[in-house]
């Protein structure tokens, strides 16, 4: 009999159902909350409050598209944390209620192994390349900046962190001090592209091992501009081209360096991407770039599996499940890592 595994997550600010059989995708659904636009960046009681409109519809709709009724599947698998702990709870006690309604085991996710593993969720009609173990993932986000080594589905390593600020947060950050929106990323990477990368220089830091810091750039990007805009008031608007270009290559840079120092010190050659930050084009063309260079074999996830969604944290649990695990009804989230 097929495993039929609805996913569901809701660890900031989307909220996602997806059902999978036997690991082929039948359905993705995510709300994104717009409220937060207005505060540039995720109110966590805004996010909790939008979850509890959405957790109902979402499901439903993932498994009207799936085309699969709630009677027929297998087992739920929902997102334990890191994460904020409010919009955690939304996911996790609507999952624990479905499975005692339903009568079916429950499995928790942590929500970075969903997005290390998002490049095994299968599709109809496509290739579904994905990375042989041992593979090391960059998984950047709003939230991460990790080198993980990902050894076999449920056993992966973090090599590396970041000490301070999240890469994603870095963009977020930096976009809103200079007025150019939120989330900002998508909005550097845009104009980024109509710019010289070499124009100006930012901070990098020097930081030991493959831990990360986003911190100082950051600031140097801030200093910068104020200082400039003292000088004259239109610099920013004359400039935003070639600063977002510069600022976006910075980053870049620095996630790449310590990607190849891990790739160079584990002798791993299979090299995936992962998280928000992942869509960003500049990493990805370095990425690709770096691979032809060094001889390693690159996958790159497809944007709609790059933010957080439900197929990647299905599949994840597909995997527990398959290993016989199962979670029992008094789990609580948890908003750190550490804490799982
Ligand atoms: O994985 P994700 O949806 O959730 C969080 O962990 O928050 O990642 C969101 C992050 C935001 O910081 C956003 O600015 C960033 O991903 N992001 C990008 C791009 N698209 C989204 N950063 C750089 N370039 C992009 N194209």
């Amino acid at each position: 009999m097929a495993d039929i595994i609805l996913g569901i997550e809701s660890s900031c600010d989307d909220t996602s159902a997806a059902v999978i059989r036997d690991g082929f995708l039948l359905s993705n659904v995510i709300a994104s909350q717009d409220v937060h636009k207005a505060f540039g960046g995720v109110v966590p009681e805004l996010a909790s409050r939008a979850h509890e409109l959405n957790i109902v519809p979402v499901v439903s709709e993932a498994l009207s598209r799936a085309g699969v009724s709630r009677d027929e599947l297998t087992a739920i698998a929902f997102t334990r944390g890191p994460g904020l702990l409010g919009s955690l709870l939304v996911g996790t006690s609507f999952a624990k209620a479905m499975g005692v309604a339903l009568d079916i085991p429950l499995v928790m996710v942590n929500h970075l192994q969903g997005h290390v593993l998002a490049g095994f969720v299968k599709q109809p009609d496509k290739e579904n390349r994905h990375p042989s173990f041992p593979y090391l993932c960059l998984l950047v986000s709003g939230g991460n900046s990790q080198i993980v080594k990902v050894n076999s589905p449920l056993d992966f390593e973090i090599l590396g962190q970041t000490i301070d600020d999240a890469v994603g947060e870095a963009f977020d950050k930096c976009s809103k001090m200079m007025g150019l929106g939120y989330p900002g990323g998508p909005v550097i990477d845009r104009l980024a592209k109509q710019g010289d990368p070499l124009r100006f220089k930012f901070t990098k830091p020097h930081i030991p091992g493959l831990d990360y810091s986003f911190s100082g750039v950051k600031t140097s990007l801030l200093y910068f501009v104020r200082d400039e805009m003292a000088k004259d008031p239109d610099f920013m608007e004359k400039n935003k081209e070639d600063i977002c270009a510069s600022f976006q290559k910075t980053l870049v840079d620095i996630l790449m360096d310590k990607l190849v120092k891990a790739a160079k010190e584990t002798g791993i050659k299979e090299i995936t991407i992962g998280g928000g930050v992942s869509a960003n084009s500049g990493l990805r063309a370095r990425v690709e770039e770096e691979g032809r260079k060094r001889g390693w074999n690159t996958y790159l996830p497809e944007f709609k599996f790059t933010t957080d969604n439900a197929a990647m944290i299905a599949i994840a649990g597909y995997y527990h499940y398959l290993a016989g695990e199962r979670c029992p009804l008094d789990v609580a989230p948890v908003s750190r890592i550490a804490d799982f």
